[in-house]
């Protein structure tokens, strides 16, 4: 098969740009080229703050414009679902069935952002103290908004960025992940011909950190949206100073199986989703605490799931484990991996790899001071613990640095009722993983798995400023 290389331009000022400086995105499966991208100079991003600062201050966007503008982005994302999944699983490696779902979560994303639109109201403060003054809010944008995504959910991830801040009115800047940038530049095209005010989006590629260090540093940009480490949270937080920031960070999410819960439907499930996009998710299991009594039936119908998982071509609509997203990701969580084995951990399945294929790996024996314990893994890599009572399970999750979901299976209501008020994360899902997510639910983490929630409803509110009018009745 002839590979077409996809040669790539900016997006700046509703212009489409091309530079001289490229770097290329590889397929992650074949390692032939897959696109070509531009490396935006320091002139262009500042062309780009320029352009969505006059925006801001010049180019009206109202909200009955941004809510038909936002349902003409979904219609048009749905006409080319297979287009995008076809990017997704090229660029990213995701097997091409998940990277069907992801686009169809994207226009679900933008739906509910159209929505929001039309919700940006104020309130009238009730005034019992003061004569003569009337008190009420009003809503506006909060001003030019970066967004800097990951590459794990090129397209949904970007959508939980680029709809909110579009649906409360703020310019918005895109710095993809260099290893799948294409999907945000399709996704630039999609924004234009659906019609978005010039310099409402832009799309600025750098092939490193050069890009984003530049707008961590302008104070032009009011606000950051950033999917990725804690370590880049972090430095995000210290550059910008005041200026906010909504930080989506990592964890190593657990799910517990409670001797009441039905084994087998949790074993099917956590086969599944400890090792959907090759472990590459925020909210992955990494961590399975499972109660003795049935340990051994778990464990069972765990491995004989995990043995049935397809690994290889993300294209093959069979696959259910692609590569992951560089060889030298693969080689990292070989050996962390090893490491752990070196220091007591047993491995059940998987542990090898192949160039950047990770195969599915479940780990017994593991134990605090292991990296693939205390650290993201972020790679098809899971660990299953025993427990003898829940208080014990309990303190296992939270014995995290992260925080963002957890899973609990179990049939007990008032567990199910009690637990999330001990459980230290942002998330708590009852009866299915820690990896599930519905786009319009909350979504967001505690401790270093950052602050902010995603969700349009809930992004929108740290993207609008509210501002309090008075009125002196007597003046
Ligand atoms: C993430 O990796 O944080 C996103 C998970 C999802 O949207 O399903």
């Amino acid at each position: 098969m002839v590979q077409t290389i996809e040669k790539q331009k900016l997006f700046i000022n509703g212009d489409w740009v091309s530079t001289d400086d490229t770097y290329k995105i590889y397929n992650k499966y074949t390692g032939g080229v897959f696109a070509e991208i531009p490396k935006a100079s320091y002139q262009l991003v500042d062309q780009a703050v320029e352009a969505a600062v006059h925006a801001h201050k010049k180019v009206p966007f109202t909200p009955e414009q941004r809510h038909k503008v936002l349902l003409r982005v979904a219609e048009l994302l749905k006409q080319n679902l297979d287009d995008f999944a076809d990017t997704i699983a090229q660029e990213g490696g995701k097997p091409i069935t998940d990277a069907k779902v992801e686009v169809s979560r994207s226009v679900a994303t933008f739906l509910m952002a159209a929505d929001e639109a039309k919700k940006l109201v104020g309130e009238i403060i009730p005034n019992y103290n003061v004569e003569g003054r009337f008190l009420y809010t009003i809503k506006k944008p909060v001003g030019v908004v970066a967004a800097i995504t990951p590459f794990n959910f090129p397209l949904n991830l970007v959508v939980h960025k680029v709809a909110p801040a579009l649906a409360a009115g703020n310019p918005v800047i895109i710095k993809p992940a260099t290893d799948t940038a294409t999907t945000s530049i399709k996704l630039c095209k999609i924004l234009e011909e659906a019609g978005v005010p010039k310099g409402y989006v832009q799309c600025v590629t750098g092939g490193g950190s050069t890009v984003g260090e530049q707008l961590l540093n302008d104070e032009r940009i009011a606000h950051y949206t950033f999917t990725g480490s804690p370590g880049i949270g972090k430095h995000i937080q210290k550059t910008i100073g005041l200026r906010k920031a909504t930080l989506e960070l990592g964890s190593n999410s657990a799910t517990i199986v409670h001797s009441d819960a039905d084994v087998e439907q949790a074993a099917v499930k956590l086969a599944k989703m400890a090792f959907v996009n090759a472990g590459q998710v925020c909210i992955s299991v990494q961590r399975i605490f499972v109660q003795k009594a049935v340990e051994e039936q778990f464990m069972k119908a765990f491995l004989q799931h995990v043995a049935e998982l397809k690994v290889g071509d993300p294209l093959d609509p069979e696959t259910n484990v692609g590569p992951m997203i560089s060889e030298k990701e693969a080689i990292r969580i070989e050996e962390w991996v090893n490491e752990a084995k070196e220091a007591g951990a047993i491995v059940l399945t998987g542990g090898k790899r192949n160039g950047n294929i990770f195969d599915p790996t479940v780990l017994v024996n593991v134990k605090k001071g292991m990296k693939v314990v205390d650290e993201e893994v972020f790679a098809p890599v899971v660990s299953v613990t025993a427990y003898d009572t829940i208080e014990e399970a309990i303190d296992l999750v939270n014995d995290s640095k992260y925080g963002l979901q957890a899973g609990v299976y179990t049939k007990d209501m008032n567990l199910s009722f009690k637990i999330p008020y001990l459980l230290e994360v942002g998330g708590v899902i009852i009866n299915d993983t820690c990896c599930f997510r519905t786009d319009q639910m909350p979504y967001g983490g505690v401790k270093e798995s950052g602050n902010g929630k995603e969700g349009p409803a809930y992004a929108i509110q740290e993207l609008i400023e509210t501002v309090t009018v008075v009125i002196n009745l007597e003046g």
